[in-house]
């Protein structure tokens, strides 16, 4: 049966700002915030909520899909070809413990393991991610104007003399919840090679920022307010809606590991890179950095 993803994006945008609204009356504090894998792992009551209440609005509606949701997930859970909503009620939790203001609820959908449609709302700053395969991707702000992503002109990424490239890059990354073992060391390396002056002429990235959500993250390359975003670790509902947005976009993803054009948004490594000419010269550039192999 074909999938009316129009009534599905409408539904997704109004549970959305529903779940927003549960966001911006709570009062979570850091006392009160319980921990997953370690103390840099958090969740919090509203997050439960949350994921509680969109569970039972999607399956009531959406009977026949599946449903996989970060706080209900058990390990071995799979993703599978089905059509199947793909949710984080809260992404970025870590921020919206101390209320900084970027925590979003992402909401996809996946067929055959594509995003097909994203929607993602972060309630702090009113604004609302949004896309559908074959319709673009747009974002409404909080004076409920809607534009379409990116809101600027993709550039080529090299000049007319093959200058610039990861260089001229704006760079997104996150240290992650882990903070031990390979996968830290390669983060940490990694960031440190970005960042350095290089003698020999190398590219030294303009700076390197966190939002500390993979949805939001994402969705500012696709916007074109930063140029790449890489992470090892997140998760398919962190990702799922905000790579259809980028997608939409003209945005690409591949893996984290050098050499991997491929990515499965299961895989937990991304490359995210806005579109514009020379985006694999800069793939390849920014792969040259990564100090090891994440797991
Ligand atoms: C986390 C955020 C964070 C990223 C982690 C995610 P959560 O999601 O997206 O930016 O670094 O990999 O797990 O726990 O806030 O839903």
């Amino acid at each position: 049966p074909s999938i009316n993803l129009q009534e599905i994006h409408d539904f997704l945008v109004t549970i959305a700002y529903l779940s927003g609204n549960m966001m911006t009356s709570a009062r979570p504090t850091t006392s009160s915030t319980g921990q997953k894998q370690n103390a840099a792992d958090l969740v919090t009551e509203t997050d439960r909520n949350i994921e509680q209440f969109l569970s039972k609005q999607i399956q009531e509606r959406y009977p026949n899909y599946q449903f996989m949701g970060e706080e209900t997930y058990k390990p071995g859970d799979t993703l599978t070809d089905a059509p199947t909503f793909i949710v984080d009620p809260i992404d970025g939790t870590t921020n919206f413990v101390h209320s900084y203001p970027y925590a979003c609820v992402s909401l996809g959908l996946a067929v055959n393991r594509t995003p097909v449609l994203g929607v993602i709302y972060n309630p702090f700053t009113n604004q609302l991610f949004t896309a559908q395969e074959g319709k673009g991707a747009y974002l409404t702000d909080a004076l409920h104007e809607r534009e379409k992503l990116p809101l600027k002109e993709l550039e080529p990424f090299y000049n007319q003399d093959g200058n610039g490239g990861l260089g001229n890059c704006l760079v997104i990354g996150e240290w992650g919840s882990h903070r031990s073992g390979n996968d830290y060391d390669v983060k940490v390396n990694t960031f440190r090679k970005l960042c350095a002056e290089k003698k020999d002429g190398g590219a030294m990235v303009h700076s390197i920022r966190s939002l500390g959500s993979a949805a939001l993250n994402i969705c500012s390359v696709a916007a074109g307010w930063a140029d790449v975003y890489w992470e090892g670790g997140c998760w398919a509902w962190d990702v799922c809606a905000a790579l259809a947005v980028l997608k939409e976009a003209g945005g690409e993803v591949v893996d984290a590991n050098p050499g991997r054009w491929k990515v499965a948004i299961d895989g937990r490594r991304f490359l995210v890179i806005r579109g514009g000419e020379g985006w694999e010269g800069v793939v390849k550039e920014f792969w040259d950095c990564v100090e090891g192999e994440l797991e």
